[in-house]
């Protein structure tokens, strides 16, 4: 129904700049919150190259619980200030791990994984819920990676 992929060269800001705008459309006249985390997760995976897992964990009754994703089968429940997607809820920091293998407690849900990304997304100064952003290859992540997802992030925090 909708085809997002962009061409492999484009810039990753404009390329994170049409996730948002496309999100922001998806999500915009839904108040599912699954729904829209779906959805969100399936657009990233378009966009975003290299991934092999992506997707969302909320933060319910104090730890995190596996939201909709795309990718292998994860673990469902993380307590927050473990691993990467715990460390970015606990913190409200961005994770940026260039090497899973080289991170503390890192969770391995999928061996395929090598680097990761982990943004929070943050709803009347609480963490909410986290993007989890997965590569298989080391080093995936850069600076614009964050930055575009922290801009997601903030977009769609009402959405979700
Ligand atoms: N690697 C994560 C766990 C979630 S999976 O990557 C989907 C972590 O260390 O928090």
């Amino acid at each position: 129904m909708f085809d997002f992929s962009l061409p492999a060269d484009t810039p990753d800001e404009e390329r994170y700049r049409e996730l948002a705008n496309a999100a922001d459309a998806l999500t915009g006249g839904e108040a599912d919150d699954v729904a829209n985390m779906a959805n969100l997760a399936a657009l990233i995976w378009s966009f975003v190259p290299d991934l092999n897992w992506a997707g969302f964990y909320r933060v319910v009754d104090a730890e995190l619980v596996l939201g909709p994703f795309i990718g292998r089968p994860a673990c469902i429940r993380i307590p927050l200030g473990q691993g990467v997607c715990g460390t970015a809820a606990a913190t409200g920091k961005t994770q940026l791990v260039a090497d899973v293998h080289a991170f503390p407690g890192h969770i391995a849900c999928d061996s395929a994984s090598e680097s990761e990304l982990v943004v929070p997304v943050i709803r009347d100064s609480k963490v909410v819920a986290v993007i989890d952003l997965d590569s298989p290859r080391k080093a995936r992540f850069k600076e614009a990676d964050a930055r575009g997802l922290e801009a997601l992030a903030a977009r769609i925090a009402t959405r979700i």
